[in-house]
């Protein structure tokens, strides 16, 4: 007890296998666990919004999208908080006062960033927003003095310089409101960067390499016949190689030794049928079909929830409205705090009021 969980997603579309096995999957077991005083989730469209500002429409139809992947993966309104970032104007405020203790050179550093100023091809034309969107992190997590915080490992930059903001804010106004957060990042590497089905880059909408939690049943058989491989793995009996085979990845990802029980028991786990694959004598096709098999066991109840869920997109709404209202009440008292350390609760500091009335009565 006394853990405070917060995690979050951009709404930019819906949510794969990457999500679930970086994240989600881990999210929904913590949740079971229950091992926390509150455990938020967050819809983080703002900051979505930092690198899509001409084009909020994709924003407003992924929060759908990722409202949906979250409960059919099993989160709990009951449990957990789910709410949007943009329903919060407490975050904005606590943005502007931390981006007064950090530089702009040091927002320059953030390699997460970097990379990603790289990707989008900003150049030189780089949104004031989308640079500041790691400060304005720091503001989702903190206004909520969350502790925990489950991400993928490229997140771990974002809560390096929430810590930062952590120890300046507290330091600068003498005060012990905010708390230092730490990542949860997935010990299993391959579940926090999980490849696209060609085995290359992580999987990405504008790649074309992904696989949805959302993809029909159809969808998934064709996206894992298609996978990429072993390219010299041209005969069964020729030997394979499981490294870089994104067949084998998602098995790492995705497969325990039950799944050898029920689908294919000639091998009783994983490391036995890569050995074997690499001897040869082992075809594609087959290591295909237990792929499939474990995803299809896997996503099934997820794919049965969402169908129900999909009948009632008013009530989804509803849950993410009482999720912001909670969101809104747990980070205006953290702000409360932040304003009387920071000395501008004018209103209600009657040792100010009072020490003024007196100079000025001299
Ligand atoms: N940056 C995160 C991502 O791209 C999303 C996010 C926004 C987040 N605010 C957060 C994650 C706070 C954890 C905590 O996936």
């Amino acid at each position: 007890m006394g853990n405070i969980i917060l995690t979050g997603d951009r709404p930019t579309g819906k949510l794969h296998l990457g999500h679930y096995v970086g994240s989600l999957r881990n999210r929904v077991a913590m949740q079971e666990a229950g091992d926390y005083d509150r455990f938020f989730v967050m819809i983080a469209d703002t900051q979505a919004l930092t690198d899509n500002a001409h084009n909020p429409e994709k924003i407003r139809q992924s929060l759908i999208e990722v409202a949906l992947d979250y409960l059919s993966v099993g989160l709990d309104p009951k449990k957990v908080d789910i709410f949007v970032q943009s329903q919060v104007p407490q975050l904005f405020e606590m943005t502007a006062y931390y981006m007064n203790l950090v530089t702009v050179a040091r927002a320059e550093r953030n390699p997460t960033v970097k990379a990603e100023i790289a990707q989008k091809g900003f150049g030189a034309s780089i949104p004031m927003g989308f640079l500041n969107y790691p400060i304005s992190q720091a503001a989702d997590i903190t206004a909520f003095k969350a502790n925990l915080v489950p991400v993928g490992e490229d997140q771990e930059p974002m809560l390096e310089q929430a810590r930062e903001i952590v120890r300046s804010f507290n330091a600068t106004y003498n005060c012990e409101v905010l708390v230092e957060p730490k990542a949860l990042i997935p010990d299993n590497k391959v579940c926090s960067r999980l490849p696209g089905i060609d085995g290359q880059a992580k999987m990405s909408k504008s790649l074309g390499n992904g696989i949805y939690l959302s993809d029909d049943p159809k969808t998934l058989h064709d996206k894992v016949f298609d996978m990429y491989t072993d390219p010299n793995h041209l005969r069964v009996s020729d030997p394979g190689r499981v490294e870089g085979n994104a067949v084998f990845t998602y098995l790492d990802a995705f497969s325990n030794d039950e799944d050898f029980a029920e689908f294919w028991p000639e091998y009783s786990n994983l490391d036995e049928l890569k050995a074997a694959y690499q001897k040869g004598g082992v075809g594609d096709v087959k290591v295909k079909k237990l792929l499939l098999n474990v995803l299809t066991k896997e996503l099934t109840p997820i794919w049965e929830r969402r169908a129900e869920l999909e009948h009632d997109i008013p009530a989804i709404y509803d849950v993410l409205a009482q999720g912001s209202a909670r969101a809104r009440e747990a980070a205006a008292a953290t702000l409360d705090e932040m304003r009387t350390a920071m000395g501008i609760n004018y209103f209600t500091d009657q040792a100010l009021i009072g020490e003024q009335s007196k100079h000025y009565a001299e």
